[in-house]
């Protein structure tokens, strides 16, 4: 999705605006833009494609000698890539400059009534009404342009906003749409995401919905709605630039994948204290916890998946019952939450707009709602009851990998401890669980040391054109997450398939030398997933088996096969995710694919 960075200082604006917006990249664009104040003028600067076009266009922004600018990453919504659309959009005297992250719902009855007051229109852009409305309401007072035009836009925004009367002043505000305020030694800054000022400073100011920002060199100012200002804290970021950056690796996906023994343990350890788990950011007592009758887990794309395989575990350990929704599914669908539910939504970046949506549906219903989220003091963090902090750092990478391995960590805590309290498993049983918990990190580790083999599968299979995956169970979860990664960055068509569901349908697909990936970690089911692999394999499948060590039988059917360790069966997608993870990395980087920007995709998907 779009992404915004000001900054206003003692340092020419320009360059630091270009840094700060390639570190944003990961997010998604098709167009960049800068407007800085030059000699008490806005100077605009847009361009097409990536941002080392206008990294050419203004000599890495050293072309442009101004102290006061904002910068945006386009993803286009309404309009195609291009110069005229990119941001930032300004009034037809070139003294107002708007960039814009989100999407204005109410755009086209806003675009009449600005035509019908003689307002022309350049772009085919959501984002150019607010130009023209701050114009149309402008009269000096900045203050008083941002509120009348926040009382008649609907939809979704985060706003970075110069006025040329104005001179080194940035102002912003947001709804619904990510934005943070960095206080640094050289200035002051807005951005849409940490890492784009992390290299400047750590100390961020979270905006909140409706809140506005005024900033200058040295001072910032926030108001509410009604222009009165307001105090915030600020928060200091934990981790460091470098977290943010490749640290040698050939991409960010890759050095993420191997992060994950680390993301884990730096979830699991804090939670397990003296061999107990305990979990007092849940907010809930004992009692409380006791009478929970059902369980909604909801999210979007992979956290979707996550809560598809936590189903199983929690279920299984806890005996409450599970929903799980996808969150554009869940905000729509009139859901009837009964009395002692627990929500549960499941984010990396906190800001799915979905998934915040279906969070606030959730909490005007009554329910209490628990947020797995990975950005510290994003819109989910703030907005839930309670939240629990998956400790992945940074992830840039538009496909998820160790965001995802941290959020099916936090959900087997949440359901060992559950059924600990709710006396649904042995004491025994809870000690063991816990025990294996601590293991996690170490049985990833040494799945990572065995890559070069599912690299070299993986460069066999890199011009398929369809490739399926099957499993059972909690293997159907890790399936649609294996199948989603594997689509998402090679751009190869792949489904996912409850492995029982093949012979209604599915199997009709399978033709010579079609690859099926059969995942069978769960013992219970492993004499039935190997059936269902015999039945693809006499249709000409070519079959590789992702299963634990000691399940050799499997290579009677498998044409390759991929072994990881033994582990508890409610965890084993912990493990079984890695040979996927890796699969999919490589037969991108055969495919020659730039796999952290993924064609179509943004990281964080601000917009429903
Ligand atoms: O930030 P979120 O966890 O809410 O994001 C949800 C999805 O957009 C995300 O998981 C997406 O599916 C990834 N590209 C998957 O790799």
């Amino acid at each position: 999705m779009c992404g915004i960075v000001g900054y206003t200082g003692y340092e020419q604006a320009a360059p630091l605006l270009i840094d700060g917006l390639s570190k944003l990249e990961y997010r998604g664009y098709d167009s960049a833009g800068l407007a800085i104040e030059e000699k008490e003028k806005l100077e605009v600067v847009r361009a097409k494609g990536r941002l080392r076009v206008l990294e050419e266009m203004t000599d890495n922004g050293r072309a442009l000698h101004g102290f006061c600018g904002i910068g945006h990453t386009r993803w286009a919504t309404h309009g195609v890539p291009s110069v005229g659309n990119a941001h930032p959009h300004c009034n037809a005297k070139k003294t107002i400059a708007v960039v814009h992250n989100g999407i204005i719902e109410n755009y086209q009855s806003l675009k009449e009534y600005l035509e019908k007051n003689g307002y022309h229109f350049e772009s085919e852009t959501d984002t150019e009404v607010i130009a023209h409305l701050l114009d149309r309401y402008y009269s000096g007072d900045p203050l008083e342009a941002i509120t009348k035009v926040m009382a008649r836009v609907t939809g979704s925004y985060a706003l970075g906003i110069l006025f040329q009367d104005h001179p080194g002043k940035v102002f912003a505000v947001r709804k619904d749409s990510p934005m943070i305020v960095g206080s640094a030694e050289q200035g002051n800054f807005i951005a849409s995401d940490i890492p784009a000022i992390l290299k400047y400073t750590k100390n961020v100011y979270f905006v909140n919905n409706m809140e506005i920002v005024c900033m200058d060199a040295d001072t910032i100012h926030f108001y509410n709605v009604d222009k009165e200002e307001i105090e915030k804290e600020m928060t200091t970021i934990s981790w460091n630039a470098e977290a943010a950056e490749k640290d040698g690796y050939e991409h960010f996906m890759l050095k993420e994948i191997y992060e994950q023994p680390k993301a884990v343990q730096d979830t699991i350890s804090p939670r397990i204290k003296e061999g107990e788990i305990v979990m007092e950011e849940l907010g809930m007592s004992e009692e409380e916890i006791r009478q929970i009758r059902r369980i909604y887990m909801i999210g979007c794309g992979s956290a979707y998946h996550v809560c598809m395989s936590a189903r199983y575990v929690m279920e299984a350990l806890t005996r409450i019952p599970v929903e799980v929704d996808l969150a554009s599914e869940f905000r729509y669908r009139d859901p009837i939450l009964e009395e002692d539910s627990l929500v549960i939504v499941i984010s990396q970046s906190g800001e799915t707009a979905d998934t915040i949506a279906a969070l606030k549906e959730a909490k005007s219903r009554g329910a209490r709602v628990l947020g797995i989220v990975n950005v510290v003091g994003s819109s989910i963090a703030r907005e839930a009851d309670n939240v629990l902090y998956t400790w992945a750092g940074p992830e840039i990478s538009v496909a998820t990998t160790k965001a995802y391995s941290t959020q099916l960590a936090a959900c087997y805590l949440i359901s060992v401890y559950f059924a600990k309290i709710r006396q649904t498993i042995k004491e025994e049983k809870y000690y063991d669980l816990v025990e294996e918990l601590k293991n996690l990190p170490e049985k990833i580790q040494q799945i990572l040391g065995d890559k070069e083999r599912i690299q070299w599968f993986a460069n066999k299979f890199a011009s398929s054109k369809d490739i399926f995956f099957i499993g059972r169970g909690l293997d159907y979860g890790i399936s649609l997450e294996g199948s989603l990664k594997l689509k998402e960055i090679s751009y190869i068509h792949s489904e996912a398939y409850a492995a029982g569901e093949l012979k209604h349908g599915t199997i009709s697909l399978i033709e010579k030398g079609i690859l099926v990936i059969g995942i069978a970690t769960q013992p219970d089911l492993y004499d039935k997933m190997i059936s269902n692999m015999v039945e693809v394999k006499s249709r000409g499948a070519y079959l590789m088996g992702l299963t634990c060590y000691g399940n050799y039988s499997m290579e009677d059917t498998a044409n390759f096969t991929v072994y990881v360790p033994k582990t508890e069966k409610y965890f084993a997608n912990s493990l079984a995710v890695i040979p996927l993870q890796l699969f999919a990395y490589y037969v991108a980087i055969a495919r020659g694919l730039d796999v952290d920007k993924p064609r179509n995709l943004a990281k964080s998907v601000t917009v429903e």
